[in-house]
């Protein structure tokens, strides 16, 4: 966790951080932020903070952004709408809404109906009381982050905020199927998010399995997922279809749209609960999604796009491996993880890259866009190689010459606080730890 003396000590962002603790809410989400810098615009693979220093980001934005920030397309395609009222009008459908929907449905398995939302949270939220609805059943079975609603406080334990009916499974099968054995006839759905990078497609398709053998609605949250693989989703890339899935980051590059796709019965039980928003209407993020699918759609743009992720994977190995640390880059090109084995020293090296101008994600996947190029990428190796450097020079007991893949310690570590499961997913109950994910953020 960072603090803000993490923060930089000049001017612009000592006076913003002053004010801030003044009249923010919250100091552990607004000042011992995940990323340490208050930025201010962005351009392309380029944010640049209060003061002026240039950052590429590999955040993404936690994941929203795929074309690059301000990508001219979505913005003139928002810009348009705009001037044409405003963005929110009196009606609730509008063409650009329909055409949204039919094109999703075009490329998403699942999608015989779509409803629109504009958060993540609130398009999980969204199909879980559907699945509730059209099960007649009230427990939920969950894995991963889903958002911030009443419904998903289980994995923050610090909160003390007990969910009812919703039973954390933690990505391992044998507590998947004790759980339903328990609960019989009584589990609404199952809601996953999908980690590729950590289970192979086989894991997804005994969880469908699962559903399937007890009439359980299959949700998944592609609210990440949903672009990073290529169009359609984690679903169309590994051919297991939901019954119902989220998608949101990616969806519009940036610009506040969530939706919820799926089967059109239960889709169809909206018309049985109140699902309502004045907001989730606003036509400007329809715009921005239908440009965004337009740039998406072209050809080679995700070969592309993939090829820069590869490049970056396959460099990074390579600079570990000529580094001496035990560390890894993996797996898919367009959402990839670093590990290394030694926690604390990757943390010292998140911030010695950020002081080189490469903002990475301190404990998530890091995320490549559209507008990364192939020296945006060299910059990226070059700034990794002198962090190890210089982070070895300051502390040369921390990071003796070794090369390899870091251990399963390291690896169930971040998983656990990443998403609260183990890679082994059918490890005995009795042996999973108590440690929970998010509960360090
Ligand atoms: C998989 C997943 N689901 C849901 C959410 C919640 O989305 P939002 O933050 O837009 O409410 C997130 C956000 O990080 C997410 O990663």
């Amino acid at each position: 966790m960072s603090d803000a003396s993490q923060y930089s000590k000049s001017s612009q962002s000592e006076e913003i951080l002053a004010r801030a603790t003044a009249t923010t809410a919250s100091m552990r989400a607004d000042l011992e932020a995940t990323l340490p810098v208050i930025i201010d615009y962005g351009d392309g693979a380029y944010v640049y903070d209060v003061d002026e220093r240039e950052y590429i980001d590999m955040t993404a934005s936690s994941g929203a952004i795929l074309l690059g920030y301000g990508h001219p397309q979505v913005t003139d395609a928002v810009c348009h709408e705009l001037r044409r009222g405003g963005g929110l009008l009196p009606s609730t459908l509008s063409p650009l809404q329909l055409e949204l929907a039919e094109r999703l449905g075009a490329v998403f398995p699942c999608a015989e109906r779509t409803l629109f939302f504009r958060t993540g949270s609130c398009a999980t939220t969204a199909a879980i009381r559907l699945a509730r609805l059209h099960t007649g059943r009230s427990i939920v079975l969950t894995s991963g982050y889903h958002g911030w609603h009443d419904w998903h406080l289980t994995p923050f334990p610090r909160f003390r905020q007990k969910c009812p009916d919703v039973i954390d499974f933690r990505y391992n099968l044998n507590l998947l199927e004790q759980t339903i054995a328990e609960h019989p006839g009584d589990i609404a759905c199952i809601i996953i998010t999908p980690e590729p990078n950590f289970f192979d497609d086989d894991y997804i398709l005994e969880v469908r399995a699962i559903a399937d053998a007890h009439g359980i609605v299959l949700i998944f949250d592609e609210v990440v997922s949903g672009f990073r693989y290529g169009l359609g989703g984690y679903q169309s890339a590994c051919n297991v279809i939901p019954d119902m899935a989220t998608i949101a980051k990616g969806l519009a590059n940036g610009h506040a749209l969530s939706a919820v796709i799926g089967r059109k019965e239960i889709l169809a039980r909206r018309e049985e609960t109140h699902l309502v928003g004045t907001f989730h209407h606003d036509r400007s993020p329809f715009a921005a999604a239908l440009a965004t699918l337009d740039v998406l759609g072209a050809p080679g743009r995700y070969d592309q796009l993939f090829a820069h992720g590869h490049m970056l994977v396959d460099g990074l190995n390579a600079v570990f491996e000529q580094q001496g640390v035990v560390a890894e880059a993996f797996r898919h090109p367009g959402l990839f993880h670093i590990l290394f084995d030694d926690e604390d020293l990757w943390q010292d090296i998140v911030a010695e890259c950020r002081k080189g101008g490469v903002l990475l994600h301190p404990f998530d996947a890091q995320m490549i866009t559209v507008a990364h190029t192939q020296a945006n990428i060299q910059k990226v190796l070059d700034t990794m190689a002198s962090a190890i450097t210089t982070v070895r020079t300051r502390r040369p007991e921390r990071a003796i010459a070794s090369s390899g893949k870091p251990s399963d310690v390291a690896l169930n570590y971040r998983t656990l606080h990443e998403f609260g499961g183990l890679v082994d997913y059918r490890l005995p109950i009795d042996q999973i730890p108590h440690v929970w994910h998010q509960d360090d953020r």
